[in-house]
């Protein structure tokens, strides 16, 4: 008698090379964007995700490294959302159209509502019940969702905990977490002698321009950090002149970067080996691997600027910090002479050339000067 193969009843994600989150993500049947970058977030294939009222589909690039998960939802013209409790906290962009999102306690008391558009930035606090509106009759709203899903469930693998959380002792969802709008205060112990952009609605991330000098990072850039009440996710923005490039750096890995506005390149590579470059501008996405040098070049006239969302601060101090500037960060005076040449290369065929300024390149203490 032929011996028949019992099925294993242990869960799928233990023993599997999948992650609990790649094995969720792969059961929603929703497109999944490899590689290392995309183009233009605005115009990824999206598929219809029926329990949440929307178009969607994940990122699943390079970088990500089971740290953070980034997806893409649409709302159709006029269409609103089923309301959700996440165990979690989301930031999203808005990368395409208006509408309004309605945050309230799981019970739905204290509700509070907030119109966004194109280019806003919001939090959606854990376990707070929240719906979206696309108030345009007629332009589809898009989103980039952000959140460290991918973390907890590596603790928890079970997908309704996170999607359906309605736990909340009352400290989580204050009135500020529900809803405050940004507002410029004192640098805290994670950003000494920068001041932070505090809140959980971002207007316009295109148009903020009250940043300060970020001076190690050369090209006279400037940045600002971004806190958001009660949540370990939090962001900054760097903001860099016209025809002009960072220094190299690198750290840990789930960093998204998503740009705002701007046209330009950045380089990605581990340490000796060949460089990825990524051509970026409105609406591309990428997230630098772990340990990856990356750096960001400036293509045009204007300033460029990119909005940088992170995993929990907890891995500011260990995975994602730059432990030592002298091994984590490259100098110009020390970098590989054909970054500069692609750069002006890249440069001319626009018939540009570059603002970087020649001392640069021979004085490691070189200074930009700041208005
Ligand atoms: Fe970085």
């Amino acid at each position: 008698m032929a011996e028949t193969k019992k099925e294993s009843s242990a869960p799928k994600y233990l023993w599997s090379r999948l992650s609990p989150h790649d094995l969720w993500v792969n059961s929603t049947g929703l497109p999944v964007h490899e590689g290392y970058f995309i183009q233009d977030g605005r115009t990824v294939k999206l598929a219809p995700w029926d329990e949440h009222g929307v178009d969607a589909a994940f990122l699943r690039l390079e970088g990500q490294q089971g740290f953070s998960e980034a997806r893409i939802s649409e709302m159709r013209p006029g269409a609103n959302t089923p309301p959700s409790c996440y165990g979690f906290d989301e930031a999203v962009y808005v990368l395409e159209g208006q509408g309004i999102t309605t945050l309230s306690a799981p019970d739905g008391s204290n509700k509070r509502s907030f119109e966004w558009q194109k280019h806003s930035l919001f939090l959606i606090p854990r376990y707070a019940r929240h719906q979206f509106a696309n108030t345009s009759g007629q332009k589809p709203a898009r989103l980039l969702h952000y959140n460290y899903l991918p973390l907890a469930m590596a603790a928890n693998p079970d997908p309704a905990y996170h999607l359906v959380n309605t736990y909340d002792d009352g400290r989580v969802l204050s009135d500020a977490s529900l809803y405050s709008e940004a507002k410029i205060s004192a640098g805290d112990e994670m950003s000494p002698g920068m001041s932070c952009w505090s809140g959980n609605f971002f207007a316009d991330m295109r148009a903020w321009d009250k940043l300060d000098p970020f001076r190690g990072r050369g090209a006279g850039g400037s940045a600002v950090f971004i806190r958001f009440p009660a949540s370990p996710v939090w962001a900054h923005m760097s903001v860099f002149p016209a025809r002009s490039y960072k220094k190299a750096h690198r750290h840990g890995p789930g960093v998204l970067i998503v740009i705002p506005t701007g046209e330009g390149f950045s380089v990605m590579w581990p340490e000796g080996a060949e460089k990825v470059f990524i051509p970026w501008q409105e609406g591309s996405i990428f997230v630098p691997p772990d340990q990856w040098f990356h750096q960001h070049f400036n293509l045009t006239e204007s300033p460029a600027r990119y909005l940088a969302l992170h995993s929990p601060y907890h891995f500011n101090i260990t995975a994602e910090a730059v432990k030592d500037p002298a091994r984590d960060q490259i100098e110009y005076t020390e970098e590989d002479p054909a970054i500069r040449k692609y750069f002006e290369t890249e440069l001319a065929k626009r018939k540009l050339t570059s603002m970087m300024p020649e001392e640069a390149y021979k004085d490691a203490k070189f200074e930009w000067k700041y208005k």
